[in-house]
């Protein structure tokens, strides 16, 4: 298969895909189609490597309002309406939802999805439905599955167990939750029992860490120190990390050393925190979303992630990831020419070193050809004019596909 004329991010000119097997065999200009091979010609668009969702809640998809709708926009009452539709779940419901969403996302170009799945439910419902999900939906898109404890690992009842009975079953990482544990102690307790847990069992890691306006809220230190001790580094996520919106600049400042060292990764979703954060304050109201812009100037990697969609604590979004860049930019300061032209890297490149996906990633000769074709010629136009993603290739293969938006003034 041939894909002729695209653009490639940061390459002058335009190339020619060939698709042998399922791989990139060649990427060079002029490249002439043989007799009977299939060919499209993109006609200068831009081709990035898939979109990487790198932290969402697919339990939760499609259920805000589900016995009630959270009224004050807080994380914390999004925990308990939760609590309450987590009774009424089942294997058949979560499949469902599931299956809209990744569909959905596949839509807009999204191949890999590390989603959290809430494990403080004695009969770990959620986890069964997204285990079963990960082998049947295999083909199409990889997800990844974080054993999230949305209670709390030592606040929780058994929590410690259903961590381990989650690890058991399969889950692909390990969270935890230290800004919601009773108190500071279980909070440092839960993550050195979540480290030595993910450290045993070789598994990855991405903790829901300091999610709040408490300034005091610390948990990162003990996680990037433990991470750096254990040698785990990049296999480690610090998700959220909205306190850090509240540190003052000289614990910032010596702070930064410890993450720099210990190499792991961040994930902001900076459309639910400046929705969920700053609601306590009068004014000003904090945006609540961590440091984007002086991790990324440290050479620290950050993603970005949707986080939730259409549940208690994010009543909209579709899971199209240029909304969550578009948005990001605007909240993090990084509105620069040169940053926003290389913003798709939140959701592309970066993501999937959050993911640790390794080398079986990105547009490049011998590589799984894995790609997406979109209707704009530079991401810069594609993120302002929200182009839609024309073509979705997973190995070769069209997974999705949509048609180019037709508007047009009548005057
Ligand atoms: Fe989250």
């Amino acid at each position: 298969m041939l894909i002729r004329n695209v653009t490639l991010p940061g390459r002058e000119g335009r190339v020619d895909l060939r698709v042998t097997d399922g791989v990139f065999a060649a990427i060079d200009p002029g490249l002439a189609a043989s007799e009977g091979e299939e060919s499209w010609d993109a006609e200068g668009r831009l081709a990035l490597p898939p979109f990487v969702e790198s932290h969402i809640h697919l339990d939760s998809v499609l259920t805000a309002g589900e016995p009630a709708w959270n009224q004050s926009g807080t994380l914390f009452e999004g925990i308990e309406r939760w609590a309450e539709r987590k009774e009424l779940l089942t294997v058949a419901d979560v499949k469902a939802r599931v299956n809209r969403v990744v569909r959905q996302q596949a839509t807009f170009g999204v191949q890999y999805i590390r989603t959290h799945v809430d494990v403080t439910d004695p009969d770990l419902t959620a986890l069964r439905a997204l285990l079963e999900l990960r082998e049947e939906l295999a083909d199409f898109v990889t997800l990844q599955i974080v054993a999230f404890p949305q209670e709390g690992i030592c606040s929780f009842p058994d929590g410690r167990a259903l961590m381990e009975k989650a690890a058991d079953l399969g889950a692909d990482a390990i969270g935890a939750i230290p800004h919601f544990e009773f108190t500071r102690e279980y909070a440092v307790e839960s993550l050195n029992f979540a480290c030595d847990l993910a450290h045993e069992r070789g598994l990855l890691m991405d903790v829901h860490c300091d999610e709040i306006d408490d300034e005091a809220s610390r948990g990162l230190e003990t996680l990037a120190t433990r991470a750096y001790e254990l040698g785990l580094g990049s296999r480690v996520t610090a998700s959220h990390t909205t306190a850090m919106h509240s540190y003052n600049n000289a614990y910032f400042t010596r702070l930064l050393r410890l993450l720099r060292l210990s190499g792991i990764n961040f994930v902001a979703n900076p459309l639910v925190n400046t929705h969920l954060q700053g609601r306590i304050d009068t004014y000003p109201k904090r945006r609540g979303v961590t440091r984007v812009k002086e991790l990324t100037a440290a050479g620290i990697n950050v993603s970005f992630g949707t986080d939730d969609i259409q549940d208690p604590w994010n009543p909209l979004g579709t899971g199209n990831l240029r909304d969550v860049v578009f948005h990001g930019m605007y909240v993090t300061q990084q509105m620069g020419y040169g940053e926003l032209c290389d913003s798709h890297r939140f959701v592309t490149h970066n993501a999937a070193r959050t993911l640790n996906l390794g080398d079986d990633y990105g547009i490049e000769v011998g590589r799984p050809a894995r790609f997406v074709v979109l209707d704009a010629p530079s991401w810069f136009d594609a993120l302002n004019w929200n182009a839609p993603v024309l073509r979705s290739y997973r190995d070769g293969r069209l997974i999705a596909r949509s048609e180019p938006a037709v508007r047009e003034a009548l005057f």
